[in-house]
């Protein structure tokens, strides 16, 4: 397991959390999948492209709150969530399980869930929830 869920996460939008918490979910079966002793190339593809998959769908959803609740900070929120998305695609992109997953799965993961969720996350559940 990479990272456990805890309260400490929630930003205090029940839908985003509910995303953060399935990311995670799909995160810590990822990292399982490249740390296990008999390492299967392609269950660690499948988990990739679900959790690749899934994160291109929790973006769009904030967007799309974004777009409808006219929130200040899209444009800047939007672009950290394609700066992400680029990182991501680049590695489902690449053929077969390469050495540098690991580094870059535990490192996209770790920085979703602290400075983004911390800072624009946050800020955009605070901003729903005080409409
Ligand atoms: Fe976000
Ligand atoms: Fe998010």
């Amino acid at each position: 397991m990479l990272m456990e869920w805890n309260g400490s996460l929630e930003v205090g939008c029940k839908q985003i959390d509910d995303e953060h918490k399935h990311l995670l979910i799909l995160a810590n079966t990822l990292y399982d999948a490249i740390m296990a002793r008999k390492r299967d190339p392609r269950a660690v593809l499948a988990h990739l492209r679900a959790f690749t998959g899934y994160l291109h769908l929790h973006f769009a959803h904030e967007e799309q709150l974004m777009r409808e609740t006219g929130y200040p900070g899209l444009e800047a929120h939007t672009a950290e969530h394609a700066a992400f998305a680029r990182e991501v695609d680049t590695l489902v992109a690449g053929s077969g399980v390469r050495t540098d997953y690991l580094d870059t799965v535990v490192s996209v993961v770790f920085r979703l869930m602290a400075g983004h969720r911390d800072s624009a996350d946050a800020e955009l559940a605070l901003f729903l929830t005080r409409r």
